[in-house]
């Protein structure tokens, strides 16, 4: 018997705190025409100082959970993909196993970038496959707000604070996870980076003082990458699957920015109605966009049983991943 890993739940937390373009020009030197223009975001949600990556995780976690009816101590593996975890160890995913109170989950954290969660979706599916482990919970999250410079007008008006989470499980009808592409170019990883406060570049006064410990972006190469690398990671997810893209009902990109979104669909010839777009609302939450964005669109009922999804996404690594799901169970 083939195992597909079916989506039988979906859920996401966003923080209550929204900070909107006109309170980051009274922060940095920027304004919301700026902002709007050159990325589509008006707003974007950040942690309160109580929240962090687990917390949030774990939020997220348990509405997908009761959306897909199991119970936190029927999970046999949990996933958080995230770049901005709570700590270096332990990880995040045992967080979250703790807080649940998922007694037999095996729990590890991956870390591609704004990719992680397709990366996580992937990893999953194949556990589900191979009959290892029935139910596998995949989490993207961020607290990218603790890690942005918010005297740095090129990059903090660009993150937000969320998480979102899929509850996947095993099917014997041809559905879910149907393909999914990986890739990674290791030689842009200066791009986009965290510097200090790990083995390469430990802490110290200096790497403090030098800002080593906030996220360093060359948003134009990044852009560029983007652009190049999103059409034909989607199309290779698309032939993987055996379909073609006119049988994408919904194509869900990874949430940055609005022109990179926009030129991914062109470059696909897919119309802009066939695709999710939330980044106004949230920002760029990296490896939260897309199950926050599945989760947003699932709610609004743009999902059917039966649908064709295409995900893709982008970032830190440099790294790309994406997916084609079949809707339903
Ligand atoms: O998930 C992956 C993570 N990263 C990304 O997705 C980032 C991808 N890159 C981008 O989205 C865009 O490159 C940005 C939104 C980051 C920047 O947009 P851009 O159109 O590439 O602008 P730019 O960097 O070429 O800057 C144009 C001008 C510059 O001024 P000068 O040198 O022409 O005088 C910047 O200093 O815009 C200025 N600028 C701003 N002005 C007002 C940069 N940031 C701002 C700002 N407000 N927030």
């Amino acid at each position: 018997m083939i195992r597909y890993a079916a989506i039988r739940g979906w859920g996401f937390y966003a923080p209550d705190r929204v900070l909107s373009n006109f309170d980051l020009e009274q922060m940095v030197d920027t304004s919301d025409e700026w902002i709007r223009e050159r990325t589509g975001i008006s707003e974007r949600h950040i942690a309160a100082d109580t929240e962090c990556t687990s917390s949030m995780s774990a939020e997220a976690a348990r509405r997908a959970l009761a959306s897909a009816g199991v119970k936190a101590s029927d999970i046999d593996l949990i996933i958080v993909g995230s770049a901005s975890p709570d700590y270096l160890f332990p990880a995040t995913a045992c967080l979250v196993q703790d807080s649940l109170g998922a007694s037999k989950a095996g729990a590890f954290d991956l870390e591609a970038g704004c990719s992680s969660f397709i990366y996580g979706l992937s990893v999953a599916s194949q556990f589900i496959a191979a009959g290892t482990f029935d139910n596998v919970l995949v989490i993207g999250a961020e607290t990218l707000s603790r890690f942005v410079n918010w005297k740095d007008r090129r990059t903090c008006v660009l993150f937000g604070d969320g998480a979102g989470a899929v509850v996947l499980g095993p099917s014997e009808q041809p559905t879910g996870v149907l393909s999914t592409v990986l890739g990674a170019d290791g030689s842009g990883g200066d791009y986009l980076s965290l510097p200090a406060g790990s083995s390469r570049l430990p802490a110290s006064h200096e790497t403090v003082d030098n800002g080593d410990h906030f996220i360093h972006m060359s948003g134009n190469e990044v852009f560029k990458f983007a652009v190049r690398i999103i059409g034909d990671a989607v199309e290779q997810a698309i032939a993987k699957a055996g379909i073609r893209i006119e049988d994408v009902e919904l194509f869900i990109p990874h949430q940055a920015n609005i022109r990179i979104i926009q030129s991914a669909a062109k470059r696909l010839r897919l119309p802009m109605e066939k695709v999710f777009v939330n980044v106004d609302k949230y920002g760029n939450t990296s490896s939260a966009s897309i199950p926050i964005a599945l989760s947003e669109a699932v709610a609004s009922g743009r999902v059917k049983d039966g649908d064709h999804l295409a995900f893709v996404a982008f970032g830190a690594g440099l790294t790309w991943a994406s997916a084609v799901v079949k809707w339903g169970v």
